[in-house]
């Protein structure tokens, strides 16, 4: 049988950091305030010139780098993000041309926080169809430029920055076992960018009323990521004959402290097994679970024959999990 695994993986953020004391000069808030209901402490801030497709390259030429393979080699690229260059055309494309990957094709994925384990799952569908053998997966996010630095409920939330894998096609025992994806678009108002599109396009008045920046329902989102989150692990682990006892690392979307330990708590797993960044990184969206990934990779944390659980929910709604064979 076909899977796919994980060759390599990269990842990328900017050099500024804005830690909670810098906020309180921006909007009234305090470092204990969103430490206790986050578990923030500091985030990466892009700088003006920086686009999602610099933070993505940073990240895949370090994926490449770390498998030894030129650009030319991937089949396809995915980047998962909300927070592009532009509209029009995908970052994908854009990354393309900077990589010189002729060969490859490119296209984006909105899955917002969800989004590199939904790249992860179509390149799981195509390395398995055997369609491409080699498929690079980024998730790259400039929420920074999108937040309202006015509004304390989103602005402590955010920070910048990429991560990537790249997938080949193998036939021995490991790689991805099982790539799970959902949506519940009747909850798409929980979280929204709402000016700037076809429904309310850029104009004056899109920009008086803010609407250009990222709204979220933090609390009712906050209830449904933890029950849904809770669920979707220990199916994913049910359908796969996995007891949590056997899974080496949890890898979880990293949005807020509270909801890392609730889902840990249901597995009963410590926290020694279970991948936690938010401190320094805050929610990069798409970009969390790759980054927690590499750097789980590079702590080595994660050795050959172990179980590892990718999992993350996001605006849309959208959840995902990818239990991978390492
Ligand atoms: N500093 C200080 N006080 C703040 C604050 C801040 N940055 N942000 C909000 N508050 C205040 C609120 O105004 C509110 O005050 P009030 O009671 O006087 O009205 C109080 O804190 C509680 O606000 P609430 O929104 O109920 O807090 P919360 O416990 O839900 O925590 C979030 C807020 C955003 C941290 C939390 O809801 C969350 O993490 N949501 C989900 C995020 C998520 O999962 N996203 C997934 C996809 S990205």
């Amino acid at each position: 049988m076909i899977r796919a695994w994980i060759v390599s993986t990269g990842s990328f953020v900017p050099e500024r950091i804005l830690t909670n004391d810098d906020l309180k000069s921006l909007v009234d808030t305090s470092d204990e305030w969103i430490m206790e209901r986050t578990g923030i402490r500091e985030r990466r801030i892009a700088d003006k010139t920086e686009a999602a497709s610099d933070l993505a390259y940073g990240a895949a030429k370090a994926a490449l780098k770390s498998a030894d393979l030129k650009a030319r080699d991937l089949d396809l690229i995915i980047v998962a993000t909300v927070s592009g260059d532009m509209l029009l055309p995908s970052t994908a494309c854009i990354l393309q041309d900077r990589l010189n990957a002729k060969k490859a094709a490119a296209f984006d994925v909105n899955a917002a926080c969800s989004g590199f384990i939904y790249g992860l799952s179509v390149a799981n569908a195509y390395i398995k169809s055997k369609l491409f053998k080699r498929v690079l997966v980024v998730g790259a996010e400039i929420l920074s430029k999108f937040t309202d630095w006015e509004d304390r409920t989103t602005c402590v939330l955010f920070g910048d920055g990429a991560g990537a894998a790249i997938l080949e096609a193998t036939a021995e025992e490991k790689g991805i076992l099982s790539a799970k994806i959902h949506s519940d678009g009747s909850m798409w108002d929980l979280l929204q960018t709402p000016g700037g599109g076809s429904r309310k396009p850029a104009s004056r008045e899109t920009i008086r009323r803010r609407l250009h920046f990222i709204k979220m329902k933090g609390n009712e989102t906050f209830k449904v990521a933890v029950r849904t989150l809770e669920n979707l692990v220990t199916e994913t682990l049910d359908e796969n004959n996995l007891k949590p006892s056997q899974l080496s690392l949890l890898i979880p979307h990293q949005a807020n402290l509270r909801i890392i330990k609730a889902t840990a708590e249901r597995l009963k797993l410590p926290l020694e097994r279970v991948m936690i960044n938010i401190d320094r990184y805050g929610n990069t969206s798409a970009a969390s679970v790759p980054i927690a990934l590499d750097e789980a990779v590079k702590a080595g944390r994660v050795k050959e024959g172990d179980h590892i659980l990718l999992e993350a929910f996001g605006g849309g709604v959208t959840w995902a999990s990818a239990l991978i064979k390492w």
